[in-house]
């Protein structure tokens, strides 16, 4: 079927699960005599993300069947590849009053009421078989195994309305739901975006394989995850300002839209680096960066398990096209970044650069070098971590 936009959205149609005025009135009028449900920060990025049609084609948490075929076939019932259960687990005091047809008032963890499920399913899940499938690791210390373990042992099911699009509190110019960046592609005439999914303060692979990609396609989306994290992770609003220092200095503007990714991390690894995928096709991407270790924690995943994993699917239902890249490092030898695509070198010229070992830097308070940083970058990681600033060119 066309599409007006270079890649139709997953499943053909963007959803839309924002509650219209006379929706809204209804939902309002009902909310004082309805169930409620608390939905924790995660759970309600979800909603969100569900509403604004990031996670289309899904109008809701998943009913048990599409659960079953997401957890162990990475697909959903109608055939659509799916790779991560979106789900609303409860305990089973918080599960137990509510009636499957009914409608439940969700709140979020300050009691403000925003949005409705149409509960159709009430059902228990197995814990270890959902850490086991989606995150190859029953181990408690996998960050996203320990959510699963920790949440509730009811999964409540059905379709959601999000009572209202807020303004995001502290990026508001950064966002940029899926109708929002389809139209800003089509205005520029991008035919081919490619889109890059992070976590961390951009390093200098980070940039190398943007631009490689970029040289590529016409447009660069980028999309840092601003949803939950884990604790040691740095924060949004430093990652941002990184972001907003490159743009200024080091990308062409008319090249690159900066948005936010307001889903929670999910550190599946390579079933999570479907998961972005899919949802950076529906923000209208055409293309995705994966590069080392997508999406991973710890060793829990092999360097492109996140790459292999997209040959499982047929490239047409995927859609949108992989970009993978190999580690990339700065090279001592071409005084550049590189890969061993690229560069001939020794493994001794190679300085390695990762999220991980610039945060475990940043912690001991020392500054990544020029290497791994843009100076513009580190002396805003050196303020935001109250590091005393780098004096360049003093053998850093
Ligand atoms: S992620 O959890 O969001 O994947 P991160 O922000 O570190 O973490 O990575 C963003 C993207 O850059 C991912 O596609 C990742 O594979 C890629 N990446 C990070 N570091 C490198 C590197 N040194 N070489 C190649 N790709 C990298």
């Amino acid at each position: 079927m066309s599409h007006p936009d270079s890649i139709a959205p997953h499943g053909g149609q963007l959803i839309n699960r924002i509650a219209n005025p006379a929706q809204q009135e209804e939902f309002l009028s009902k909310a004082d005599h309805l169930p409620r449900v608390q939905l924790d920060e995660r759970a309600a990025s979800d909603l969100a993300m569900i509403a604004i049609g990031g996670f289309s084609p899904l109008t809701g948490f998943l009913e048990k069947a599409d659960y079953d075929r997401v957890v162990n076939e990475m697909h959903l019932v109608n055939g659509l590849p799916w790779s991560i259960p979106i789900t609303l687990p409860v305990t089973e005091a918080v599960a137990k009053p509510l009636k499957e047809g009914s409608l439940v008032r969700l709140d979020d963890g300050r009691g403000r009421f925003i949005g409705v499920l149409e509960l159709t399913q009430k059902y228990r899940y197995d814990k270890v078989h959902e850490a086991l499938y989606v995150y190859r690791t029953n181990e408690e210390k996998h960050p996203g195994v320990s959510v699963v373990y920790k949440q509730g042992a009811i999964n409540l099911a059905g379709s959601v309305w999000m009572l209202q699009r807020d303004v995001h509190p502290q990026f508001p110019t950064y966002q940029i739901d899926p109708i929002e960046s389809r139209t800003l592609f089509r205005e520029k005439g991008w035919k081919t975006i490619v889109a890059f999914q992070t976590r961390n303060p951009i390093h200098r692979a980070h940039e190398y394989i943007q631009k490689c990609a970029l040289e590529t396609v016409d447009g660069l989306f980028l999309h840092p995850l601003v949803g939950v994290t884990k604790d040691d992770d740095i924060s949004a609003d430093i990652r941002m300002r990184c972001y907003e220092i490159m743009l200024e200095h080091y990308f062409p503007k008319d090249r690159v839209i900066l948005a936010i990714n307001p889903a929670a991390m999910r550190y599946a690894g390579p079933r999570e680096a479907i998961f972005h995928a899919l949802i950076r096709k529906n923000y209208g991407c055409t293309h995705f960066i994966v590069g080392r270790d997508h999406a991973g924690v710890g060793d829990y995943y092999g360097t492109y398990d996140a790459q292999h994993i997209f040959d499982e699917f047929d490239p047409d239902a995927l859609g949108i096209k992989p970009m993978k890249f190999e580690h990339a490092f700065y090279c001592k030898r071409t005084e550049s970044m590189a890969t061993t695509k690229t560069s001939p070198s020794l493994p001794e010229e190679r300085v390695h650069l990762s999220g991980t070992k610039v945060r475990e830097m940043l912690r001991r308070g020392e500054l990544p070098p020029p290497e791994f940083s843009r100076p513009e970058v580190a002396a805003e990681l050196a303020k935001a971590m109250k590091i005393p600033a780098p004096v360049w060119g003093d053998g850093i």
